[in-house]
């Protein structure tokens, strides 16, 4: 899509959206989607911006000196134990997918927010970083994605990190946390996905939790404690 000109992406990802390119009347809308020649954001009525771009390092997409095999994440997920595929079951503004694949893991990921799956899509594409080029994305619900692909892709750890309803609001959020907050609600069906998750024939399924927070289920078989989260691995086989 990177060789189209910015009116006919813009015409397929409104399409996409169900919404209209270039409304007479914008405030007639909360998010607006920019498309330029060579970036895609989101903008939201107070002009918060989101943007997804692999290239920029805005929202810590390349990390400097982590400890490869011995990061806690990496860990989690049974690196030790041979694990190198994971499904991420929660791509988000993909963080966490990135820093995976930046550490070595091959990741398909799940995304069902529409506008994320969008700013996702072209960040994916536009990439200059090779080892992006092999991740996979797919735009679903994590749940249906689960049943209807079980026993269909091969993967050996399943990776989850639903939102966490936080009751304190910190003082100066990053504007793109607003926008991203905005857009993706609350994920209240995290408990059913982790159900389904754990019928997966996998070696793990590990959960991101803050630090102090209650396990999404009980079964935890072991929590990799961090500064403020918890990766909570659960072990299927
Ligand atoms: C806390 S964020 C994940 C952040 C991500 N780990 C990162 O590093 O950027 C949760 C994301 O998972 C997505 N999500 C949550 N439950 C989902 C589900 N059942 N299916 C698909 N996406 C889901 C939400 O739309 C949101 O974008």
């Amino acid at each position: 899509m990177a060789s189209e000109n910015a009116l006919e992406k813009a015409q397929y990802w409104a399409s996409f959206l169900n919404c209209p390119v270039n409304p007479a009347n914008k405030d007639d809308f909360f998010f607006h989607f920019f498309i330029e020649a060579d970036r895609v954001y989101v903008r939201d009525q107070e002009r918060r911006l989101l943007e997804i771009d692999f290239d920029k390092n805005h929202l810590d997409y390349e990390r400097k000196g982590h400890r490869g095999k011995n990061e806690l994440i990496a860990k989690a997920l049974g690196v030790a134990k041979g694990c190198r595929k994971i499904l991420d079951l929660s791509v988000g503004l993909a963080v966490d997918s990135v820093f995976l694949t930046q550490l070595g893991f091959q990741v398909t990921g799940v995304e069902r927010s529409p506008v994320l799956y969008a700013l996702l899509k072209e960040a994916f594409e536009k990439t200059q970083k090779e080892y992006l080029k092999s991740y996979e994305l797919f735009y679903s619900d994590s749940l249906n994605f689960l049943k209807e692909k079980k026993g269909q892709i091969e993967i050996d750890s399943i990776y989850f990190d639903p939102m966490y309803p936080h009751k304190k609001k910190s003082a100066l959020p990053k504007q793109e946390m607003v926008v991203f907050r905005d857009l993706v609600g609350h994920d209240d069906d995290a408990a059913d996905v982790l159900k389904e998750a754990l019928t997966w024939p996998v070696q793990r399924v590990v959960v991101k939790r803050p630090l102090h927070a209650e396990e999404l289920l009980p079964g935890v078989r072991h929590a990799y404690e961090g500064k403020v989260v918890r990766y909570d691995t659960y072990v299927v086989g």
